[in-house]
């Protein structure tokens, strides 16, 4: 037999291979269950993946949500918290890392990024307003329509097409913006909503020309202009790679002019700023931080530690500063473009370009025989577990939710199942376990039928909805 002579992946690419700027110190068994055992994981949880008990996942891919490994550093920060009531120095050193490397003035901490949500939408919207944004997020739109908003999606055409290249899928369409403040009047808009990157469009990001006109637009009809800054980090490392003029500047300079151009933040940690909890909300504005200081105390707690322990604090502090690291955002999103380009050579059909956070597999295109009534993401998120024990998420039409007005669902046009690479967790070997489970499934595409719900929540259903098979 001859003999084979092996190749690293960079060298099957034609490149140097490269590795991530880290070191494992400490490590967390996971075992794999079988397939029986896993079918009946999957109908005790509804076919829904969030109802799993994570000790029956093998790789988990539900989220990039508090599911960060922390490092030495931020594990050593854990042990200086000062769990004083008021005015921890935990607290003072997470304003000064948001001061530092987003820019704001002043922060306001919050148990993560859904209470900072509501903290903003209770400060500055009044029942019938309207909040223009790029593309809706769950929790985000949840918290504007519950003071009483309609948020309205101004992002452009091409965000809503898996398979458009736009190298900046998440930037806001500023015509569909002029038209609708022309329609309704900029008075009835407290602030333009503002993600980067765009979770909903697959991690797609805003570029700096965009973010710029819109400060320019928004001054004109003097309107505030708020960023979903959860993935800004992420957002910046596009920047750098796709803008020009922007190759040879670090990505913290790029994440701070980035917000310069808006009025504030609110931040899930959980996400870009390394930790396992905590968020943050922060602002320019006297009067939104007088409204946001004094709601945080009837929501969360105190306006020194809003919800969060002094050590969790300090995590994120530390988290802030590594997450703004080159090499960092580098090896993280080279993490998730090796799965991306697995799956794309073998023709599997994802979101293109490969956004920051996650692979989001296109569910539409993979069951074009499934109808959207039959949730084909949800379906094949559950085919997935059943095939390899990964857990993934759907994002399609369960997660759109019902028209508040109509009662019907909401039909995406994106229909979507979400493979989220938690940061600084998993290593390549588990992307190659990952993509051949997806290649097994897509190779299985024409015997499933879809799910029907038999269960349904009153408010983010996709958290706890219930399915059971057809047919
Ligand atoms: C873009 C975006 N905004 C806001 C949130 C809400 O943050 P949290 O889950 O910390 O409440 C998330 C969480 O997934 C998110 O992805």
């Amino acid at each position: 037999m001859p003999h084979r002579i092996h190749k690293t992946m960079g060298q099957q690419s034609g490149r140097r291979s490269w590795a991530e700027p880290w070191k494992i110190k400490m490590v967390e068994p996971i075992k794999m269950i079988d397939h029986p055992a896993r079918e009946k994981a999957l109908d005790a949880a509804g076919y829904n993946t969030f109802l799993l008990r994570s000790e029956d996942v093998y790789i988990d891919l539900l989220t990039d949500s508090g599911t960060n490994a922390m490092s030495d550093r931020q594990w050593a920060g854990m042990m200086l918290g000062d769990e004083a009531y008021a005015g921890s120095r935990n607290f003072y050193h997470m304003e000064e890392a948001v001061q530092k490397y987003y820019g704001y003035k002043h922060m306001v901490p919050t148990h993560q990024g859904r209470g900072a949500e509501h903290l903003i939408s209770q400060a500055l919207i009044k029942p019938g307003d309207i909040i223009p944004g790029n593309m809706y997020f769950t929790t985000t739109r949840l918290h504007q329509e519950l003071a009483g908003g309609t948020f309205v999606d101004v992002i452009v055409d091409e965000a809503h097409d898996p398979a458009s290249l736009h190298p900046f899928k998440g930037n806001i369409d500023l015509g569909k913006l002029e038209a609708l403040i022309e329609r309704v009047g900029a008075g009835k808009i407290p602030y333009v909503s503002l993600a980067g990157t765009v979770n909903m469009a697959g991690g797609q990001p805003v570029s700096m020309a965009n973010v710029k006109d819109l400060r320019v637009l928004c001054d004109r009809y003097g309107i505030r202009l708020y960023l979903d800054a959860t993935r800004m980090a992420e957002n910046s490392f596009f920047i750098q790679e796709r803008e020009d003029g922007y190759q040879q500047t670090p990505i913290a300079a790029i994440l701070k002019e980035f917000c310069s151009y808006t009025d504030g933040a609110w931040m899930s940690a959980k996400k870009d700023n390394l930790v396992n909890i905590g968020g943050w909300l922060a602002m320019n504005h006297q009067d939104l931080y007088e409204k946001a200081s004094n709601l945080v105390v009837v929501y969360e707690g105190l306006h020194t530690y809003g919800g969060m322990a002094g050590r969790d604090m300090e995590a994120v502090a530390i988290g802030i500063e590594e997450s703004v690291q080159d090499d960092h955002m580098r090896a993280r999103i080279g993490q998730v473009r090796y799965l991306g380009e697995l799956l794309t050579d073998w023709g599997i059909p994802i979101v293109e370009p490969v956004g920051g956070h996650a692979i989001f597999l296109d569910a539409r295109r993979i069951y074009p025989h499934v109808a959207q009534d039959a949730f084909p993401a949800q379906t094949l998120a559950a085919q997935l577990y059943l095939d390899s024990g990964i857990r993934s998420m759907e994002r399609g039409v369960v997660s759109a939710g019902r028209d508040p007005e109509t009662g019907d669902h909401r039909y995406p046009k994106l229909e979507l199942v979400r493979l989220t690479i938690p940061r600084r967790v998993y290593t390549q070997a588990h992307m190659d376990v990952v993509a051949e489970s997806v290649k097994a499934v897509y190779d299985d595409r024409h015997n499933v039928k879809g799910l029907r719900m038999v269960y349904e929540p009153a408010y983010l259903r996709f958290f706890q909805a219930r399915f059971a098979p057809i047919g």
